[in-house]
């Protein structure tokens, strides 16, 4: 297994050449079935072929992760519910994270409102998991806190709460000019989330269906290693472009977090005690139902356009691109 890089390859193929328990977790957003226009294969199986050839990469999944290692994977639900069956057989449920969008009623639906993001532990007993912290939700207008905490103010974290098995804050890219020419790239920011409470600094993150290689980048960007593959040679070229221009620099001081626009969007529980020295936190305690936190030590924006420039400055090299001016040009516009 080479670290750090995207083969071309179908996901079975692949898989079936990783040995048991050797990744620290692994992550898949599959084809979701759903008639999308992809370049190398068709997204319209009966749902029983659909079914049973996720049941193959599923098991896969679970066999190549480590004991203490975590499984995620994102769909809709209909197609989660089929995957749980297999799934409880063969790890343990953590949890259906239920990730907000807007969907499209196709007649006799409510409007659907959420993908979900099974989360399986390989072992409960020898899971690795880490809590995690976004920041509190405001007014836009007022900036006072959404949620009523009632006298329980001055208990409130500064940051922000614990991250729930429902995230509202993260959001499809809607803009074309910060996405590609794929049909469901995810967001960065998620797959930093997941990959904050669920890996350390060096954990090597598997995708079997990288796409534009959000996974490989957000792995990259907080330190850790990726190994995936696609069945698209495009998308296998332009997810390695991407992570070639990245460098393991989304951090404060030594805490790895997650930046999303102008915010930190997730931070790690344990790493407050360092991070509270980059903010100003309101003053008493309660004061945080009205008055946000602020980073002390320049614009957040300036962390992100100082991880361009160093990313720019010095690409890294995956197996599969060198580095041409072109790309680094292209690179501005992308992720955010
Ligand atoms: C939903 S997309 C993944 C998007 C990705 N998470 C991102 O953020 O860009 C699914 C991907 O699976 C790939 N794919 C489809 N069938 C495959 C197979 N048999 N083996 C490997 N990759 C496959 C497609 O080419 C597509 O890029």
């Amino acid at each position: 297994m080479n670290l750090n890089t995207i083969k071309l390859a179908d996901c079975l193929d692949y898989l079936r050449d990783i040995p048991d328990e050797s990744v620290d977790v692994t992550f898949a957003d599959p084809p979701f079935n759903l008639k999308k226009k992809y370049s190398s294969y068709w997204d319209n199986l009966d749902i029983t072929q659909y079914v049973e050839w996720c049941s193959l990469w599923l098991r896969e999944m679970v066999r190549v992760t480590k004991p203490s290692g975590s499984i995620f994977v994102h769909n809709i639900p209909k197609w989660l519910s089929y995957y749980c069956h297999v799934l409880n057989e063969i790890a343990d449920f953590r949890h259906w994270i239920s990730w907000e969008a807007i969907g499209t009623p196709l007649g006799k639906t409510l409007l659907p409102t959420h993908y979900g993001i099974l989360f399986y532990a390989k072992d409960y007993s020898q899971l690795k998991f880490y809590d995690v912290r976004y920041p509190h939700h405001r007014c836009r207008k007022c900036n006072t806190l959404r949620k009523d905490y009632g006298g329980k103010k001055n208990r409130l974290h500064p940051f922000g709460p614990l991250v729930s098995d429902v995230w509202t804050d993260l959001h499809r890219i809607r803009h074309n000019k910060r996405r590609d020419r794929h049909p469901c790239q995810l967001p960065i920011p998620l797959l930093e989330r997941v990959i904050l409470m669920s890996t350390d600094e060096g954990d090597t993150v598997l995708d079997p269906f990288m796409g534009t290689g959000t996974t490989a980048v957000a792995a990259r960007r907080l330190g850790r290693n990726f190994v995936g593959t696609d069945i698209d040679a495009d998308y296998v070229r332009l997810a390695s472009d991407h992570v070639s221009l990245i460098q393991p620099l989304s951090k404060i001081g030594s805490s790895w977090v997650s930046l999303y626009l102008d915010q930190v969007a997730t931070i790690r529980h344990d790493d407050w005690d360092e991070l509270q020295h980059y903010f100003d936190v309101p003053d008493p305690p309660q004061a945080i139902d009205t008055e946000s936190i602020k980073y002390s030590h320049g614009k957040i924006k300036a962390i992100e356009d100082a991880i361009y420039l160093e990313e720019r400055k010095k690409p890294a090299q995956t197996s599969f691109v060198d580095l041409k001016s072109d790309k680094i040009e292209a690179a501005t516009d992308w992720p955010y």
